[in-house]
């Protein structure tokens, strides 16, 4: 019996012990009496009761609301000075504006927002802003990750009669002491208690990329795109080959991206769809094709690999696919470069598709995951013309940063692929977008897997997280 154990059974032979505040004022840990507590109750020397209470925190946006007033109702407050849409600020805009929409609290009129009877009235007294000072465990407070409900468990042991102060009856624990002195060898050593059940590990949860690819999931399931799915191992045939990429082009090199030794080779296609991009590639770029290249492999370096083979095999006139899957770069390592991360990638095929649906489902991609400020720039990709990058602001290093990029597929890819052209497609960064979401100043934090770090994420009452 430790000297802790030995303090514990004084402690209730003078009566009821609450073991939370019992290891508190001596500053040690509660699972270090575990032990000894099943094993008193197990001799029916104590009884042991468990009770549950409920205690409500109000989140650092809770906190944020109490003070400067909830988004909604700072919206009407600026509808009933006259003011429109344009003046609100990026919170009012993205949190308060649908609230207040919702609420009935007000009607937006040619721009101006125009608060009702309702919004009025709550510009005088807000229920939820009542609930929320006082505390209240509200469901629509918590959605909103306004508030979090903490449950806090206090074990009550109640002594049943005294307990015995057993000394001597062998060693539980082996010290240091009790080696170095030899006191071990005329001692009896103290049997395992296999009584005590185990306590159950805390269980697992996903990984944020998983939770953040799988919202982006839905919103490309929502508007009706079907998923690509493929391997992370490829020929460059299906990476650069079958996109127009010349042999010569610099990000085929080394410098750029990985080998795989062994296998070192990988199966060209059908003879058919090889002759086509061959031929494109020695009518256009005007050089001797090497089918020896094309069957050279690489770990993807993005999954418009998956673009290229989904088209290769598309029998059905119009499509919208998308995919989120693991590519590799060769690539030095900063605060938004990663050597491995996840690419959203999309293909649209239909006939009538042009460049403004392209800039559209962009922006309604990037709305949806709640980015209102993004811009296009043009750009140059060897597979699409035209080609634009997209980049939106990242406060944290007060600098716009590029999320990704876009085209139409040039006749030289969809035309030997599958015969027809337009195709839009576009592939873009899931890790910086998610970055700049939870305001985190590096994208190594992702896979640092530090649970402390991930555990203050979550704790920034971002609502899809919790
Ligand atoms: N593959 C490009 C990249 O990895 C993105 C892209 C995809 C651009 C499709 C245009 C069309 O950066």
């Amino acid at each position: 019996m430790n000297k802790y154990e030995r303090m514990f059974i004084e402690a209730l032979n003078n009566g009821e012990v609450s073991l939370k505040k019992f290891a508190e004022e001596r500053g040690i840990d509660v699972n270090g009496l575990y032990s000894i507590l099943e094993d008193l109750k197990a001799k029916g020397l104590v009884k042991v009761e468990e009770k549950v209470t409920k205690r409500v925190e109000i989140s650092e946006e809770g906190k944020e609301y109490l003070e400067k007033g909830f988004p909604e109702i700072r919206v009407v407050m600026k509808g009933r000075e006259g003011k429109g849409v344009g003046d609100l600020t990026p919170d009012e805009k993205r949190i308060g504006l649908g609230w207040a929409k919702r609420k009935g609290l007000i009607e937006i009129k040619e721009g101006k927002i125009v608060p009702t009877e309702r919004g009025i009235q709550a510009l005088v007294r807000y229920d939820l802003a009542e609930k929320l000072r006082r505390g209240e465990s509200d469901p629509e407070l918590m959605r909103r990750g306004l508030i979090k409900i903490d449950e806090i468990k206090e074990i009550r042991v109640i002594p049943q009669r005294p307990i015995e102060i057993k000394e001597e009856e062998g060693i539980g624990e082996l010290t240091k002491e009790i080696i170095v002195s030899g006191a071990w060898k005329d001692k009896q050593f103290k049997g395992y208690n296999t009584e005590v059940p185990g306590k159950m590990p805390p269980i697992g949860e996903r990984h944020i990329i998983n939770r953040f690819a799988n919202r982006i999931r839905r919103i490309f399931v929502e508007m009706g795109f079907e998923e690509m799915e493929g391997e992370l191992v490829e020929s460059a045939f299906w990476n650069f080959d079958a996109l127009f990429q010349p042999q010569d082009h610099p990000a085929r090199e080394l410098a750029d991206t990985f080998y795989v030794k062994k296998p070192n080779r990988l199966p060209l296609p059908e003879e058919g769809l090889v002759k086509r991009v061959s031929e494109v590639h020695r009518d256009k770029w005007k050089y001797e094709w090497d089918p020896e290249e094309a069957q050279k492999v690489v770990l993807r370096t993005h999954t418009t690999t998956l673009s290229a083979r989904k088209l290769a095999g598309l029998k059905e006139n119009n499509g919208k696919f998308f995919s989120i899957g693991k590519v590799f770069r060769n690539e030095a390592i900063d605060y938004k470069h990663l050597a491995e991360f996840h690419q959203i990638e999309g293909i649209i095929v239909w006939d009538k598709a042009n460049f403004r649906n392209l800039l559209w489902i962009l922006k309604e991609f990037y709305r949806r995951l709640g980015f209102d400020q993004i811009m296009f720039k043009p750009s140059f990709f060897p597979y699409t013309e035209p080609s634009l990058e997209i980049h939106a602001y990242f406060k944290e290093k007060n600098a716009w940063i590029e999320l990704g990029g876009a085209g139409i597929f040039r006749r030289e890819v969809s035309i030997p692929l599958f015969g027809r052209y337009p195709v839009l497609a576009w592939g873009l960064s899931l890790e910086r977008p998610l970055m700049m979401e939870l305001e985190l100043k590096d994208i190594r934090t992702f896979y640092k897997n530090d649970l402390r770090e991930f555990d203050q994420i979550s704790k920034r009452g971002v609502k899809w997280l919790l």
